[in-house]
């Protein structure tokens, strides 16, 4: 069995108009049309595709942060369609790490308070927490920024936060939805050394959503997407 298991996985969404006759219409968008997909522990998948493809969506199924309309997604052999929403969180906290395109940083709180974020909502000691945070900087190369506040930052040094945030839980599935999006090539590049690193060294599972061809390329392999289905 694979780590990460979708089969026939289906998402709509009901755009729901009112006109002025007030006659009701929904408009459905099949985000994720019928998506089978199998991903192996310690894979560096790329996702590639025109926008409105369903990358996004895509990864947000993988994350247990929507749940799909039809099929079945199973995470490292469970079935995630059977678990509530309270068991749903406790997972993502504990084993996924999300890093998206505008970093989606807490900005008027430090680097430091924002890494250490995905941790506050465990019962661990402060001190412990502190020295998570001051290895996890480190490693990134971003320690002197520590008590900056994320507006002080560069858009590379903004990703590495947000990078040393979903790491900090020591996930086991990394998801990163167009993490070099936002940033110039070579920074972008030093991002993507980072994600390459990260699963080489820690065979951390890596899905790279990207249309970047040059970016998707750091990956063992390519997943190509069109009008919500895998094509190759
Ligand atoms: N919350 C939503 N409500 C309605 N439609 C959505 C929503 N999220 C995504 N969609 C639609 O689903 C399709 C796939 O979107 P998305 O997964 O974001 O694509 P991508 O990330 O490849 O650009 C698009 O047609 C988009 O407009
Ligand atoms: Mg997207």
């Amino acid at each position: 069995m694979s780590y990460i298991e979708l089969e026939n996985v289906k998402v709509e969404f009901g755009q729901e108009r009112t006109f002025i006759s007030k006659r009701r219409k929904v408009a459905k968008v099949v985000a994720l049309n019928d998506t089978s997909l199998k991903i192996n522990e310690g894979e560096f998948v790329a996702i590639m595709g025109k926008s409105g493809c369903g990358k996004t969506t895509l990864l947000n199924v993988v994350g247990t942060l929507l749940k799909p309309q039809g099929g079945a997604f199973l995470l490292d052999g469970r079935n995630i369609t059977d678990m509530n929403d309270c068991e749903l969180a406790k997972l993502r906290n504990h084993e996924v790490g999300f890093i998206v395109q505008h970093f989606a940083l807490v900005d008027d709180i430090t680097v430091e308070k924002n890494v250490a974020l995905p941790l506050t909502y465990r019962h661990i000691p402060k001190k412990e927490i502190d020295k998570k945070v001051a290895e996890i900087l480190k490693r990134l190369s971003i320690s002197d920024k520590s008590k900056r506040y994320p507006y002080e930052l560069s858009g590379g040094q903004k990703q590495r936060v947000a990078i040393a945030r979903a790491l900090i839980t020591e996930p086991k599935l990394l998801l990163a939805d167009e993490p070099t999006g936002a940033l110039d090539e070579e920074t972008g590049n030093e991002i993507v050394d980072i994600l390459k690193e990260l699963n080489a060294k820690n065979r951390m599972t890596i899905i790279m959503a990207t249309h970047d061809k040059e970016i998707a390329l750091a990956a063992n392999y390519i997943i190509h997407m069109k009008d919500g289905k895998i094509v190759s």
